[in-house]
């Protein structure tokens, strides 16, 4: 049994410590089976998950319901703001309410900033924070954090040490503010931080990141903050957060990472890192399709990791860590290996 998380909400990693991060990804480690097909279990048959997502979303409204499903449960959706009852002036206190009467817990993603808070304290359910506005993403810094962990022990290191570049928007970019939040756990990190000057990650973050005793650098030159580092981590221009289109097409393409650009400044075995989506626009284009046979490039390997740390997010919260195994079976069907 796990105290800590067992019907909590998770809406940010400030309320994560270093073990909660470690039991995490070793529960993660477990799932593996069960993300690859190879083995399925019915440890939440009857549970439902309310996937409410009130912004676009690929990688975490499907991965959360997909790791629901994997482990058994129901998933209910709503996309959009238009298809509730918010639009005819209901509040999100009351919508939370309602919403947890049909569900055993809800993930939730929202424009602002403090609303998925918001509605967690109305909610009878746990509510996991699946990005409010420019503010947390804590399941990609957690799967991001992850990843690190795995390509850095392909190299025979920790995340203790660690030397990381962050690129692009960073100050509407919530997947980096959750995971600076998330080195300050660590010991002897360094932090660069790339960014035109008017996108700084914000300041409160880097002062946090400093006094956690981690050495951070900002620029505003890619090339030069890229040739000593473990990892660069891209990100797009966050152009749903501009007060228009102008302003963010005037910031598009500005930072680009290409292989041309990687084989002349990083180390070998740099790893390359994005929470996608990349925008592949030509007038964007920040991580150039020409990386996509890079080996060091792990972006669909975080995407793949995604899943596996959903499903400990569900296990956790729901308290079935120790039954998955006991509710699991092999499967009939024919499973291609995925790879990672
Ligand atoms: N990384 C991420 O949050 O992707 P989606 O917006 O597609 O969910």
């Amino acid at each position: 049994m796990c105290v800590k998380f067992r019907g909590s909400h998770i809406l940010s990693v400030a309320q994560f410590e270093r073990d909660d991060i470690q039991r995490i990804f070793r529960i993660a480690d477990r799932m593996e089976p069960y993300a690859q097909r190879r083995r399925a279990t019915r440890v939440l048959e009857g549970a439902i998950l309310g996937n409410m997502f009130f912004e676009a979303s690929t990688r975490t409204r499907i991965s959360f319901g997909s790791a629901f499903n994997l482990l058994g449960g129901e998933v209910r959706e709503s996309v959009g703001m238009d298809s509730l009852s918010l639009v005819k002036g209901e509040s999100l206190q009351d919508t939370a309410r309602v919403l947890s009467g049909f569900s055993d817990v809800i993930c939730m993603r929202h424009p602002l900033a403090g609303s998925v808070a918001e509605f967690a304290a109305a909610s009878r359910v746990p509510v996991l924070n699946g990005g409010d506005g420019s503010n947390e993403h804590p399941s990609q810094a957690l799967l991001d954090l992850y990843t690190i962990e795995k390509e850095m022990a392909g190299r025979g290191r920790g995340i203790d040490g660690l030397r990381i570049t962050m690129v692009g928007d960073l100050k509407y970019g919530r997947t980096v503010h959750s995971l600076s939040k998330l080195l300050r756990l660590f010991e002897r990190v360094h932090v660069v931080l790339v960014s035109p000057p008017e996108l700084r990650m914000p300041p409160p973050l880097v002062d946090e990141l400093r006094a956690s005793g981690q050495r951070v650098d900002e620029s505003e030159n890619l090339e030069a903050s890229i040739a000593h580092v473990d990892i660069v981590y891209s990100t797009r221009i966050q152009e749903e957060r501009f007060p228009d289109r102008e302003q963010a097409d005037s910031y598009r393409g500005r930072l680009r990472l290409n292989q041309a650009i990687y084989t002349q400044h990083c180390e070998p075995n740099t790893v390359i890192m994005h929470p996608l989506p990349r925008d592949s626009r030509a007038e964007a284009n920040e991580l150039d399709r020409d990386l996509d046979q890079n080996p060091n490039l792990a972006i669909f390997r975080q995407t793949d990791n995604g899943l596996l740390i959903r499903m400990a997010l569900f296990a956790l919260v729901l308290d079935v860590v120790d039954l998955v195994d006991k509710y699991a079976r092999e499967v009939p069907w024919h499973t291609p290996n995925r790879g990672v």
